[in-house]
């Protein structure tokens, strides 16, 4: 009888070895592209129109109005963003998607909790992803720093998750109009802003058009990260004072509307003797889309720190004044956020004072 031989055996679990690799990667292949085999949805909810992309055999996307339509198309070359944080992270997050996207010939998808997030405030262009499709795509990660580098112009990848915070304009200057449209804002919400903004020009003098200077106060968590985490410190009293009148000496009569997360502090902090500033916010957590409406209708901006702030000087379009050095030289934070990455050149900076953080931080 033949007995296999030390040799045999070897030879044979060799073979089914190999045998079980390319099992397996038919089988993943197989799973990655029955997975990849999605369908666009163009569910048009109350809102705003959003296409839903969904995987062939499944139910129709949560809230979709629409049974997947029968054109299968495949997911290979489809990025997408982890979103992440709040309201101004997950635009910054939109717009480097967006843009790394069309700079590597990719196209872009956002997820769901994505678009709870921006939706009811924008009018979107970017289709949605089930979650179904996201978790069965075998995504690489890859974590962007906040601006725009040479390797972000070269990436290859069929299937792309970026993560990250990013939200400088490096990444996606170049396409500013494209991105006001993608930032463009609802209606009611555009209209019930104008109309905030109108009552207070008639109410002052007359039909004279009136220049309004957004101010977004952030305060909130960042009382404490910035001084505790990054040794720096959020606009104080004296900066909004001198912003404010950087705009008073540039401009006839402005108007400044205030906007904050921390309206009490501003009412009791920044001066309205000369009747030109209005507390309008309405405290942004939660509910962003008011308050944000209010800052972009206005003409131009006083930002703080954070990237609500960003956003609504980048949409606004108008002059700018924006906090600048408001950390140590020393801090970690300037490792991961680059001034002149985040602010445009044409905005004015002005210096913080970190005298509040004491010298044993040096
Ligand atoms: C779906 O609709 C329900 C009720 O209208 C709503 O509460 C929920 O947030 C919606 N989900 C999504 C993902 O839009
Ligand atoms: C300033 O903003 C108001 C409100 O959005 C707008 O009506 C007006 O046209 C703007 N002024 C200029 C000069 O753009
Ligand atoms: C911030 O600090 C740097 C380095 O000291 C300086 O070059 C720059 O002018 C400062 N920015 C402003 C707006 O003063």
């Amino acid at each position: 009888m033949w007995a296999p031989s030390h040799r045999h055996l070897c030879l044979a679990f060799l073979l089914a070895c190999a045998l079980s690799v390319v099992f397996f990667f038919h089988i993943h292949e197989a799973l990655l592209y029955r997975g990849l085999d999605l369908l666009a949805l163009c569910s048009c909810g109350e809102t705003s129109p959003v296409a839903i992309v969904c995987l062939s055999g499944t139910p129709k996307a949560p809230n979709a109005s629409v049974p997947c339509p029968k054109h299968p198309t495949s997911l290979s070359g489809t990025w997408t963003v982890h979103p992440d944080g709040r309201f101004g992270n997950q635009m910054g997050q939109y717009a480097t998607l967006l843009a790394l996207a069309q700079l590597n010939g990719r196209r872009a998808f956002i997820l769901p909790a994505m678009h709870a997030t921006l939706a009811p405030v924008f009018r979107l262009s970017l289709p949605v992803l089930a979650p179904e499709a996201d978790r069965r795509t075998p995504w690489r990660q890859l974590e962007l720093h906040d601006w725009m580098s040479e390797e972000y112009a070269h990436l290859r990848d069929p299937v792309l998750k970026l993560t990250g915070f990013p939200c400088s304009w490096t990444f996606f200057h170049h396409l500013r109009e494209q991105i006001r449209q993608e930032f463009t804002l609802h209606d009611h919400l555009r209209e019930e802003a104008q109309k905030f903004l109108s009552q207070l020009r008639l109410g002052r003098t007359g039909d004279r058009p009136r220049t309004f200077v957004g101010v977004h106060v952030r305060r909130g968590d960042y009382l404490h990260i910035m001084p505790q985490r990054w040794k720096g410190v959020v606009g104080d009293r004296a900066y909004l004072q001198q912003a404010m009148d950087w705009f008073r000496a540039r401009h006839e009569a402005p108007i400044f509307v205030v906007t904050s997360n921390g309206m009490a502090w501003c009412r009791e902090n920044i001066d309205a003797s000369q009747g030109d500033v209005v507390f309008a916010g309405n405290g942004y957590e939660g509910s962003p889309g008011k308050d944000f409406a209010l800052l972009t209708q206005c003409n131009h901006t006083i930002m703080t720190i954070g990237t609500f702030g960003f956003w609504a000087a980048y949409l606004a379009g108008g002059d700018t004044v924006y906090l600048a050095n408001f950390t140590l030289p020393s801090s970690s934070f300037l490792k991961i956020f680059k001034p002149e990455a985040a602010f445009l050149p044409e905005w004015v900076g002005i210096n913080a004072d970190l005298s509040p953080l004491g010298f044993e931080f040096f």
